[in-house]
């Protein structure tokens, strides 16, 4: 698997799962607080079940009508604002960042995108043009124009803090001037609205209400990435919630599926028409009827177990012993997120706004021995990222914050 690599200095070998826990061949068990995927909980048995009676029972492409998939389309849009009336089902985020470009696209006739500076949207050709963070800005294409994420603290502006979201949002009308003068015109917005790359950045309650003015203003569309925010993960089912804005496109994918690859872009009739009527798109697999059984038992568990609301409380706990820890810790510099995505921003004690990416990456390994599987985020990798299984339990969130306690006091 060249390109890729393994997590940890000494890789895990995880040979089961069952809930919050990993467990490896040598027989050792791990509490995860790092899995988005199987964000039900690893093995959960109802998804599982979908997926087997659904596979024994028919699976195919979409050329064909299909309940389950309708079905599971119509309870998605169930938790979305109405507006949203269209759901196209791909396998990846990746593939439905495209696709919602692609509809970006065909609806304003111009090419160009605005993302943040460190972003992630996934790998393809376009798509990895739009992950900022992950080649040289002197590398970036002509269509895409990168603005400053709006971090109060390490950010380039001085604006009070009452100011700071309309002074970050008015990044956006040069960025979208100058890809109107370079050519490609502009047409969409795109943000991931927990900022997982930018550590799950504290944004101001006013920014992106403030950038969807902008990109409005410029006949473009704004388009929320909910590949890791979607499905509960901050307490409310989609993270563009939170913000106060009414996206023209939202796209998830990862938790979508509980394990099973499948993602989906959602928006509306009129966009989706337009598109439609100068594009065409067929993805073999994409909301395949086991994809969409597996999609349809993830919205059916989360409703039925209350995740966003568990959600809301764990989380709300996990945020309040991390605090807890940052008062005795001079490593670590601030802990911020929603939700169970929390994110530990560990700082030089020695110069407070110095990010340690090699403390974090230090701690990360300890707290493996530990039994806690955390991992690294953020534009300088210094941020511990919590992202647990929803389900995860107080008594659980104890455990992994001991463990932490001790592989500060260590590092
Ligand atoms: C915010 C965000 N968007 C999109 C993607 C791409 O998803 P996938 O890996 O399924 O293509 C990721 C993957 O990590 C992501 O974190």
């Amino acid at each position: 698997m060249p390109g890729s690599h393994l997590f940890y200095r000494d890789p895990l070998h995880v040979v089961r799962a069952e809930g919050v826990y990993l467990y490896t061949a040598d027989g050792r068990r791990y509490l995860d607080c790092y899995n988005n995927v199987q964000s039900m909980g690893h093995g959960n048995a109802v998804i599982a079940d979908a997926i087997c009676q659904q596979s024994r029972q028919l699976t195919t492409h979409t050329r064909y009508l299909n309940d389950v998939v309708v079905a599971t389309a119509e309870k998605a849009l169930a938790t979305l604002p109405a507006r949203f009336e269209v759901c196209v089902f791909t396998c990846t985020g990746t593939e439905a960042c495209e696709l919602a470009m692609r509809m970006a696209r065909a609806v304003t006739g111009k090419s160009g995108a605005v993302v943040l500076e460190h972003s992630y949207h996934g790998n393809s050709r376009l798509v990895g043009e739009m992950s900022t963070m992950k080649y040289p800005a002197e590398q970036r294409p002509v269509h895409i124009q990168a603005i400053a994420p709006p971090d109060l603290d390490r950010g380039p502006l001085d604006a009070p803090a009452g100011a700071a979201g309309q002074a970050y949002a008015d990044l956006l009308p040069p960025a979208i001037a100058e890809l109107e003068r370079a050519g490609p015109g502009f047409a969409a917005f795109v943000c991931d609205t927990i900022f997982d790359s930018n550590g799950a950045l504290p944004v101001p309650a006013d920014y992106l209400t403030a950038v969807q003015q902008h990109v409005h203003r410029a006949n473009g569309l704004l388009i929320a990435d909910e590949v890791q925010a979607g499905v509960c993960r901050t307490g409310t089912f989609w993270g563009f919630e939170h913000h106060g804005i009414a996206p023209d496109i939202v796209f998830t994918g990862k938790p979508f599926g509980g394990g099973y690859p499948v993602a989906a872009v959602f928006t509306t009739r009129d966009i989706a028409e337009q598109w439609a009527a100068r594009d065409a798109y067929f993805n073999t697999f994409g909301g395949n009827p086991v994809a969409a059984a597996a999609a349809g038992a993830v919205l059916d568990y989360a409703k039925e177990h209350g995740i966003c609301e568990h959600v809301t409380r764990v989380g709300s706990y996990l945020q309040s012993q991390l605090q807890a820890l940052a008062a005795r810790h001079a490593m670590i510099h601030r802990v911020q997120g929603r939700g169970l995505f929390q994110c530990v921003d560990i700082a030089d004690p020695a110069a407070a706004r110095s990010p340690a990416p090699h403390l974090a990456q230090a701690v990360v390994e300890t707290m493996k021995e530990e039994g806690v599987l955390i991992g690294v985020t953020g534009r300088y990798d210094n941020c511990l990222k919590f992202r647990p299984p929803l389900i995860i339990d107080e008594a659980a969130v104890d455990f992994a914050v001991a463990a932490l306690d001790r592989a500060l006091a260590s590092a």
